[in-house]
């Protein structure tokens, strides 16, 4: 389903938004805080799309684009969707950030999520030194569970701050 705000079209995601999603997940600011490294390719990126598009018609998770002015500049999903619960997750290109773009698509799929989808409980986890991705999920509501460190993916322990969101 196509969801609107003031400023965004959130659309969802096809395997024609490879490109632009590859800009963002290509970018190692923007991967500072992830669980993976900064991608390197355009392949890698259209891989996981095809991923995601079978895990959505299978009813595991949603994926939407953000659109701007006719670009794709970001990202917003809920993922492992079972039993009303969902976990939700989000990235924006680095030249949109500090414009409260983020906060504005989350505030539009939690309202369809806890609406439209009828979940009941939606979590998410940032890195505690993710301070903006941290900022989004205050601003939307989401109440800090618990902090403690988690193993990435390179090995590495960081904080990591769990939260939820409860109808
Ligand atoms: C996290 C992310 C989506 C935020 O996008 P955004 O559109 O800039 O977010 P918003 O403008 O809606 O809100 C950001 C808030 O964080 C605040 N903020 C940003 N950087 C900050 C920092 N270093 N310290 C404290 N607050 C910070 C902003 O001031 C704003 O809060 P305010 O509205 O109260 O002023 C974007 O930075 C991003 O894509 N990061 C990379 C991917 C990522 O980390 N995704 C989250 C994974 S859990």
């Amino acid at each position: 389903m196509i969801l609107k705000t003031g400023r965004l079209i959130l659309r969802p995601q096809v395997l024609a938004d490879a490109p632009d999603l590859f800009a963002i997940l290509s970018d190692s600011e923007a991967m500072r805080f992830w669980n993976r490294p900064a991608i390197a390719r355009l392949a890698v990126v259209e891989e996981l799309i095809r991923e995601q598009q079978d895990a959505m018609d299978q009813g595991l998770c949603r994926y939407w684009t953000m659109h701007s002015n006719g670009r794709a500049i970001g990202s917003v999903d809920l993922s492992l969707i079972q039993e009303a619960s969902a976990e939700l997750g989000f990235m924006l290109r680095s030249d949109h950030w500090g414009a409260g773009l983020a906060s504005e698509a989350v505030g539009a799929v939690i309202a369809h999520a806890l609406g439209a989808l009828g979940l009941v409980r939606l979590a998410a986890v940032a890195q505690s030194a993710n301070r903006a991705a941290v900022r989004v999920l205050e601003k939307n509501g989401f109440a800090l569970i618990e902090t403690r460190p988690v193993t990435i993916a390179d090995g590495q322990r960081k904080d990591c701050a769990f939260y939820l969101l409860t109808r």
